[in-house]
């Protein structure tokens, strides 16, 4: 589904990955870990095509990236087949909690599928707080809104920049529960950089960056 080789990241004549080479398969569920500053965010706006790699290759389906970042259709369909959680990703307060997380159909004209909301809700746990104010959301719940967000054009990729950073234990281990049930249950890819060792235990392949090297375990 996903690989990588012989990838560089270079920034003003520094080079912040450097020369990763990754397989990622349908159904993997993969934690990017390594110390901040290491490269782990900038190894997944790579993925998500938020920031371009400066050489190597990046292969998406078997396509590589820059021919599907050519075409409409294609990065259309790119788009919808990958979530995004990031650490900027944020509601909008000035809407309730279901078009927060109908944002992505709005942005892209799709349709819902009804009975697709009304499972991703109930398994998220925020069904019964869907008529509450944006504002006055915990932590938890927010963190479980963005999520619905990420999942709501029932994405094959689900990619989380540290999605349980500013969690306590409690929130954290139910988000981890919600991810790795995704995981099994659906079969979403799922890709996520973590400091948690809660996650990155849980996952099939852990890829360990280290000032830009990566290693794998
Ligand atoms: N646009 C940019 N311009 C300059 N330097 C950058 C840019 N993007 C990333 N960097 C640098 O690249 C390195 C890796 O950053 P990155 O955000 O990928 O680290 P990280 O592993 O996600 O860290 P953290 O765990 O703190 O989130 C850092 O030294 C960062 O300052
Ligand atoms: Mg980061």
């Amino acid at each position: 589904m996903i690989k990588i080789r012989n990838l560089f990241k270079v920034i003003d004549d520094k080079e912040i990955l450097k020369n990763l080479n990754i397989n990622i398969n349908k159904g993997d569920f993969v934690s990017v870990v390594g110390p901040s500053g290491s490269g782990k965010t900038t190894l997944l706006n790579i993925i998500l095509s938020i920031s371009m790699k400066s050489s190597g290759t990046y292969r998406f389906n078997e396509e590589n990236i820059e021919d599907i970042l050519n075409s409409t259709s294609k990065i259309r369909s790119f788009r919808k087949s990958v979530g995004i959680m990031s650490t900027f990703s944020h509601l909008l307060p000035n809407l309730d909690i279901k078009d927060n997380i109908l944002l992505p159909t709005i942005i892209s004209d799709l349709n819902l599928n009804n009975d697709y909301y009304d499972s991703l809700i109930e398994k998220l746990k925020i069904d019964n707080i869907m008529k509450n104010e944006v504002s006055s959301l915990s932590s938890g719940e927010k963190q479980r809104v963005l999520l619905a967000r990420a999942l709501i054009l029932n994405p094959t990729v689900l990619v989380a920049d540290e999605p349980t950073s500013n969690l306590d234990k409690e929130n954290a281990l139910n988000m981890i529960d919600i991810l790795c049930n995704l995981n099994e249950q659906n079969k979403t890819t799922i890709i996520i950089a973590t400091h948690d060792d809660n996650i990155y235990n849980k996952t099939n392949l852990i890829l360990r960056i280290e000032d830009g090297n990566l290693s794998e375990e």
